[in-house]
């Protein structure tokens, strides 16, 4: 079966406020992204996932949504947002949005109106209760903030149901008129020219009394009907879905291929800083046995980083205390169940470690998300509140601001100044300028990856290794690809299967045994 576009792309995850300000006013905007299109393309990325756009009190960064019709007026207009996906796609660029089907603002009308009055249309549109006692099973996501998903409403006289913030109202799935919006809200984007969306935290749709209201039959029937819809539509439009679960209850987003085609693997991403911290693949291999196999058109989203916190809500109690312990020495680093760090501090801004992980990311069975900044190795600042310090302005060149705005202008969030991490040090155009750097290797990999469809491909073959090294064959229809990766800061030498093997980046020939640098990688194809 040929793969479909989505199956071997390379996602790249951008904040639109924080990517270029292209009107001055402070906010990066859709404009601000078109204009910075042609930098996406030398990366080479397939796919943009853009962050919410709609108008929005911001006080989950746009995740909670005051209408699903316009374009927040900081970013621009539908208008923008039309010309954007066309002048993306005409680079060969696809653009997928982030769509929050779990709930709204509080700011947004239809709760406005339900909590003015019980009688009117829209008050079944949110969950409602007497007592803030139902649902006791189903946890607390935002535990540093949140200390109930009930919180009571002075107008409305009762109690609203919320799986994250208190601004942030869940819709009641339960009535079919909110089935209805949201999949006329998909109708409009895809109508305007989008390549599908980014699905939002789709686990807590619905509410049943006696369970921990996540993954629910009844979220799934409603998902396959969205499927089915936006398919009529479109039909090569993406599905990829966040259900941060582990791999057993993430299997059912898949249904028999009619629900997402794709979903993220959150367990995986933090065993590959585990791994690396243990200097052990065991993690890795671990997980990966316990990932069940897709329906064909599946595919898993890989990622390193994103714009919340690395979420430790997949590994047992003792590995996050480990991992906490490891990559967040400071309380600061920590939030809710994870560590609000990027990716360069997390791994001591080590360029062996950093291109180790990326060359897992972009060797092991999945497509790749990359997180805006990751590629020239941005900090972070972790003094900001939430997790504002993974949301700064991009680093696009020494100038004031970071080349982000104009140098008389206020940005959004202050941008990254400290003397590693600082923009003078970690911007695109030094790192455009330099072959040697980051950036360059990020491109080269990803251009290695897109040249050899084998990677899209489910499935992998671990070799015989020392603990501290993950080696594995990809198999494809055409070729045989091999993966070296040193998890550790010693040189290790690997045994390798028989045949000859061509490195993916130069072309030069190994056979019998390869000792790998301290946390260096190897890719290469067999050829005999
Ligand atoms: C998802 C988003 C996160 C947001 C939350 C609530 O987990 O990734 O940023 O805060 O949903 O919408």
């Amino acid at each position: 079966m040929p793969q479909s576009w989505y199956q071997n792309a390379v996602f790249y995850e951008l904040y639109v406020r924080a990517f270029y300000d292209s009107n001055r006013d402070g906010h990066g905007d859709l404009r601000g992204v078109m204009q910075k299109l042609d930098y996406l393309q030398f990366l080479g990325v397939d796919c943009i996932w853009l962050l919410p756009i709609y108008p929005s009190p911001l006080k989950d960064d746009g995740y909670d949504i005051a209408d699903f019709y316009g374009v927040h007026p900081d970013y621009g207009t539908l208008e923008d947002f039309r010309e954007l996906v066309e002048a993306a796609h005409a680079r060969g660029i696809r653009v997928i949005t982030d769509l929050v089907l779990n709930h709204t603002s509080d700011q947004h009308p239809w709760f406005q109106a339900a909590r003015a009055d019980r009688n009117s249309p829209y008050r079944d549109y949110y969950v409602w209760s007497d007592t803030d006692q139902r649902y006791k099973d189903a946890r607390i996501i935002f535990l540093d903030v949140e200390k109930s998903n009930w919180t009571w409403d002075e107008q409305a006289g009762q109690y609203y149901w919320h799986r994250f913030y208190s601004s942030q109202p869940d819709l009641n799935y339960d009535n079919p008129a909110v089935q209805e919006e949201m999949l006329n809200v998909a109708r409009f984007w895809l109508e305007l020219g989008v390549d599908g969306f980014r699905v939002d935290a789709p686990p807590y749709l619905f509410e049943r009394e006696g369970t921990n209201c996540e993954n629910l039959p009844e979220t799934h029937a409603f998902l396959k009907t969205f499927r089915a819809f936006v398919e009529q539509i479109n039909p090569e439009a993406l599905l990829l879905s966040e259900a941060n679960q582990w791999p057993e209850d993430v299997r059912a987003y898949f249904g028999d291929g009619d629900e997402m085609h794709m979903n993220f693997h959150f367990p995986l991403m933090p065993r590959l800083f585990q791994a690396l911290a243990q200097k052990d693949r065991t993690p890795i291999v671990e997980i990966l046995a316990r990932t069940p196999d897709l329906p064909p058109g599946c595919q898993w989203a890989t990622f390193l980083r994103c714009h919340d916190e690395l979420t430790l809500e997949m590994v047992s109690p003792e590995v996050r205390q480990f991992m906490w312990d490891f990559y967040a020495p400071e309380p600061r680093m920590r939030l809710n169940l994870g560590i609000r760090r990027r990716l360069a501090p997390l791994l001591d801004n080590d360029r062996g470690k950093i291109e180790l992980l990326y060359s897992l990311l972009f060797t092991l069975p999945g497509a790749p998300t990359l997180y805006y900044g990751d590629e020239i190795g941005m900090g972070d600042n972790i003094w900001l509140p939430d997790r504002d310090g993974l949301r700064t302005p991009m680093q696009w060149d020494d100038s004031p601001h970071a080349g982000f705005t104009a140098a008389d202008v206020t940005p959004y969030a202050p941008v990254i100044d400290d003397p590693v991490f600082g923009y003078r040090q970690v911007n695109v155009a030094r790192q455009m300028a330099d072959p040697h750097s980051l950036l360059h290797t990020i491109r080269d990999m990803i251009r290695i990856r897109k040249a050899h469809p084998a990677f899209g491909e489910p499935g992998l073959t671990w070799l015989p290794a020392p603990h501290e090294v993950a080696a594995f064959l990809r198999e494809g229809a055409d070729e045989t690809l091999i993966s070296l990766n040193n998890l550790s800061d010693r040189p290790q030498r690997v045994q390798l299967p028989s045949g000859r093997f061509a490195s993916l980046f130069d072309g030069s020939l190994i056979d019998g045994a390869y000792t790998l640098p301290p946390y260096g990688h190897w890719w290469g194809k067999v050829v005999a």
